[in-house]
């Protein structure tokens, strides 16, 4: 038994959806919480199952989680417990491990898990454990377990060989804790760590410069309890964008920042997708003359996000002429190729780069979301193909989509979920 999306595809798009909380800020902002001593209460929680897995770690050391609705959680930490993360929940994702900060931060001592995710290639972790070590922390490493502890935590210059997102989320919640300052250099500056540290600075830390490429972390005694907000998914409202100008008629995307998309919609409106944006919604209508090809090269904020990849090279099926698509994020991210390919698209893949030959039509068939924005982009090119698309795997999908058949079933899709043999 298994449960697969089917989309029977080719219906237009009308209407409004409305983009929830953003997942990479949500998985870093819950692992931060309990750095205080009090209750932090979030709103704009999505209902994914990434964060089903982070409740659970919260409740194995004895947190106290309760959702007052269903976007929110309150995270009281009174009775917790720094317990080793053992647990298969930690292996479901990849952000567990900022459970390696904010526990190394606040009780010096961490053991924990090796963390999952979505297999995008090679995905080390060094420089998370390059910063911890620069901090002062020693790292032991056993049996796919790592352990890290520190006497105390001293505050030091930490540059970033990469503006790796995790590392920089991560050194900065150790360091909020250290013994004096701490400067992160080349750090990353994507928005979910701006909304990290705004959760941080709420609840008692003392970060400068989120946002830029140099974090500067004056360490504190204490942290105390916080009402927070979360910011909107950009990934997700990047999607929905991009599934508006494939199928689209007239759609409205709200609960959008639409800086945080500015790479998206210029190279939307390169390839001539009518596109225009207020201040929290995005408008896509549509064009009836055929979309042209394009470049893209994937990089850190502000640029072309890795994310928005897979969704991309799905629309570029459908545009006319050579597009090339090269990603320096995660050179190895091409599996959604493969599965566009079954439906008839004509993507020839050498990493670090992907050319979509277009325009092709698109066929349903079985395929599988072989990660999260893999899974996207089966469902951007099962909306455009003729016949029915059932796409395999979709755990990788729910871990980071809230309701997505229940909002594209309102803008007119035909998608529904099934349980299959
Ligand atoms: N890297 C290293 N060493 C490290 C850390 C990273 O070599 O210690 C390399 C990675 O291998 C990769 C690059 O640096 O090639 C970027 O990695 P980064 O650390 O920035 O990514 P991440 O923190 O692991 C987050 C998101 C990803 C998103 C990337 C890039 C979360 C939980 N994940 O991952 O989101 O692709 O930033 O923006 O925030 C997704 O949502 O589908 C997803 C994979």
């Amino acid at each position: 038994m298994e449960e697969v999306i089917k989309i029977n595809g080719g219906k237009p798009l009308n209407g409004t959806i409305r983009v929830s909380g953003a997942k990479n800020a949500t998985v870093a902002l819950i692992p931060a919480a309990v750095l205080a001593y009090g209750k932090v209460k979030i709103v704009g929680i999505p209902d994914i199952s990434d964060v089903k897995s982070l409740e659970e770690i919260l409740e194995y050391m004895n947190v106290k989680v309760t959702t007052p609705n269903i976007d929110e959680i309150v995270i009281d930490t009174t009775n917790m417990v720094n317990k080793p993360l053992v647990i298969d929940a930690v292996s479901k994702l990849r952000a567990s491990y900022y459970f390696m900060g904010s526990l190394l931060g606040k009780y010096k001592h961490v053991a924990i898990r090796m963390p999952g995710g979505c297999n995008l290639g090679p995905r080390p972790i060094d420089l998370h454990i390059k910063g911890f070590e620069a901090l002062g922390a020693k790292i032991e490493y056993d049996n796919g377990n790592y352990i890290l502890s520190a006497d105390e935590l001293i505050g030091t210059r930490i540059y970033l060989d990469f503006a790796s997102v995790g590392a920089t989320i991560n050194i900065l919640m150790a360091a909020v804790y250290a013994k004096g300052q701490t400067i992160i250099e080349n750090a990353a500056r994507e928005p979910e760590i701006i909304d990290c540290i705004n959760m941080l600075n709420k609840m008692g830390a003392r970060i400068r410069g989120g946002g830029t490429s140099n974090i500067v972390i004056d360490g504190v005694e204490k942290l105390e309890g916080c009402f927070h907000e979360i910011i909107p998914d950009r990934i997700e409202a990047g999607t929905y964008i991009i599934l508006a100008a494939a199928m689209g008629e007239h759609v409205i995307i709200d609960n959008v920042i639409p800086y945080h998309l500015d790479s998206l919609i210029s190279k939307l409106k390169e390839i001539g997708v009518n596109i225009s944006f207020s201040y929290d919604q995005v408008e896509v209508a549509k064009n009836d003359k055929p979309y042209e090809s394009t470049n893209v090269k994937t990089m850190p904020f502000p640029g072309y996000a890795t994310d928005l990849q897979a969704p991309l090279t799905a629309l570029l099926t459908q545009a006319i002429g050579n597009s090339k698509i090269t990603e320096t994020i995660y050179i190895e991210r091409f599996k959604h190729c493969n599965e566009l390919n079954k439906m008839g698209a004509n993507i020839i893949t050498a990493s670090p780069s992907a050319t979509v030959v277009g325009p092709t039509e698109l066929t349903g068939c079985d395929v599988k979301a072989t990660d999260l924005r893999c899974g996207a982009a089966l469902v951007v090119a099962g909306l455009i193909a003729s016949g029915t698309t059932t796409i395999h795997d979709i755990y990788h999908i729910d871990r980071g989509y809230e309701d997505i058949v229940a909002k594209l079933s309102a803008l007119g899709a035909d998608i529904y979920r099934e349980i299959i043999d």
